[in-house]
């Protein structure tokens, strides 16, 4: 049967743990028909594409190839994963400068190529990067968006979710704010079913500071993955790779991501993670949460957190 819609390209740009894991991730999808790999180590995103290759088989045919910035040109997303990693003890701010330099060597050139889709960022820290990237290429914010507290609300459902024995996808709580230290879960406006969160917990004995403590362990999960095996990248892929496709099927899904808020929680011009509509536009909608005062504080002192580490990175 002829396909009706157009070729689906995605172009990855840095193609280390957390870009390749993506990839494989990619190949198992029925999205996507292109996915182009760019990398500094040409050698080896050649040799990831083909063995990218032979995991196709039973899925849906897909063209992978290494590829230029020049491939951007014609794609939907470019999804940036490249920069340095953490090393153990250290904070993703440590990394700002380091990776904003490697970013503004990708920005301009795929602006240059024509690029008229969608940027999708994951490098940290994610927050400043995603910023950064709106603010180098001109796009629309609506267009530049990162993967912000995605990962830090799947830890949070995950361990809340063996708390109090429920399935992770039936808690619906969010964390939102930085993809770092100053990050919160928000618990006032948080759901299970028509039930408040709270009330669902404090019936099975769980109190407020109950929860707060899984969620301090969830908010140290990366640094203590870092720890134990050098990297984090199966996490974040697997945001990445929910995030790529409610935007190539134009899904009009609710997701937390890193998204530009302008006026929303009372931050303006700064990328933070909240709860967001994504859709083929990129972030068609921020929805934010409804927070209690002492929830408005911790955002507020999250967003001030990160305007004082952007404002510093790009002065
Ligand atoms: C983590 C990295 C992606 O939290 O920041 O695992």
């Amino acid at each position: 049967m002829q396909k009706q819609t157009k070729n689906q390209k995605v172009v990855l740009v840095g193609d280390g743990s957390v870009g390749s894991a993506y990839a494989v991730l990619m190949m198992q999808q029925t999205v996507m028909d292109e996915l182009v790999i760019v990398d500094i180590a040409k050698d080896h995103s050649e040799g990831d594409a083909l063995d990218l290759e032979d995991t196709q088989l039973w899925g849906q045919p897909k063209w992978v190839h290494a590829g230029t910035y020049a491939d951007t040109k014609d794609a939907d997303i470019v999804v940036i994963t490249a920069g340095v990693p953490r090393k153990p003890g250290e904070t993703r701010l440590d990394l700002v400068q380091k990776n904003l330099k490697i970013l503004k060597t990708i920005v301009g050139p795929v602006v240059d190529s024509g690029f008229n889709g969608i940027f999708l960022v994951s490098a940290n820290p994610v927050d400043i990067l995603t910023a950064a990237t709106q603010k180098l290429s001109g796009f629309p914010a609506n267009r530049v968006l990162g993967t912000g507290t995605s990962l830090d609300t799947v830890r949070l459902r995950v361990a809340l979710g063996k708390q109090l024995d429920l399935a992770p996808q039936t808690l619906d709580v969010n964390v939102i704010g930085e993809h770092g230290d100053t990050q919160f879960a928000a618990y006032s406006p948080a759901k299970v079913g028509d039930q408040s969160l709270l009330d669902v917990a404090q019936a099975k004995g769980l109190s407020l500071d109950d929860l707060k403590q899984t969620e301090d362990g969830s908010r140290k999960k990366g640094g203590q993955i870092i720890g134990l095996k050098g990297a984090t990248f199966y996490g974040v892929a697997t945001c990445l790779t929910r995030i790529t496709k409610a935007i190539l099927n134009n899904e009009n899904v609710v997701l937390p991501v890193g998204a530009h808020l302008d006026g929303e929680y009372g931050v303006h011009d700064l990328y933070l993670g909240t709860p967001a509509l994504i859709n083929a536009q990129g972030v068609a909608q921020v929805l934010p949460l409804d927070l209690s005062a002492d929830e408005q504080d911790q955002m507020t002192a999250s967003a001030q957190a990160m305007a004082k580490v952007l404002n510093g990175a790009m002065a």
